[in-house]
């Protein structure tokens, strides 16, 4: 099994967004990951389902949408309707997870988790069976560029081992923080999903940015 790439559009220019996305149509990468910010959740506003929906036209590419918004449940739909292939909303963002999740299999997208820096794996527990993704945030959410807090290594081993012993398929994602210089260690500790945004947009060559991205650790192990 070879892990996945998802190129965060957060850190594109968006002043070209056609030719980015262009861009990451053209390379190896495997999804198009898009960071929904409310201004509330997290102190950042990004975009909504309108600007999702002008990118699925553009992209080729699986979109994985990462909700960073409260109240998550009353635009599961909207954004499915946009395009989104994978839908992931916060554990902090939800007092009922287990509907939401529920919410968002019903619309026919895979559902996907997320915990911030500060909360355990733990608290995933009873949800992992329900999920075809958890996403562990290894900054705190809301902007691209910040620094990748290695306390997230010990996490992405705790859920692999977790999902191992349950014997659970869940992609281990793993959004912030993440450069050419750290991917290996993020797949060694049992990731199988790397988001980058500034990694990737911001070199001087993204093309081949994402091709290095995808030659790291080379076929990683079968984990199920
Ligand atoms: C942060 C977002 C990330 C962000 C990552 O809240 O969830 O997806 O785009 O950006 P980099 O890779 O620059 O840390
Ligand atoms: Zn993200």
């Amino acid at each position: 099994m070879k892990h996945l790439v998802a190129p965060s559009l957060l850190a594109a220019d968006f002043s070209r967004l056609a030719e980015e996305v262009a861009m990451v149509n053209e390379s190896q990468a495997d999804w198009l990951h898009l960071d929904v910010m409310d201004g509330h959740f997290v102190p950042n506003i990004t975009f909504g389902p309108m600007v999702i929906e002008a990118v699925n036209r553009l992209s080729k590419k699986p979109l994985d949408v990462h909700l960073m918004i409260r109240q998550p449940e009353k635009y599961i739909e909207q954004f499915r309707e946009a395009g989104a292939d994978v839908i992931t909303v916060h554990y902090e963002a939800c007092t009922h997870l287990h509907r939401v999740i529920q919410q968002i299999r019903d619309t026919g997208a895979t559902p996907g988790v997320s915990i911030n820096p500060h909360n355990p794996v733990s608290l995933l527990e009873d949800i992992l069976e329900e999920v075809g993704l958890v996403l562990l945030m290894s900054v705190n959410p809301g902007f691209g560029g910040q620094k990748f807090i290695y306390n997230t290594l010990l996490k992405i081993q705790r859920l692999r081992n977790r999902l191992t012993v349950r014997n659970l398929t869940a992609h281990i994602e793993v959004d912030g923080g993440i450069g050419l210089h750290n991917a290996e260690k993020v797949l060694q500790a049992g990731a199988d999903v790397l988001v980058a945004g500034s990694a990737i947009f911001k070199a001087d060559d993204p093309i081949d940015t994402i091709r290095r991205f995808k030659e790291i650790g080379g076929e990683i192990r079968k984990f199920v």
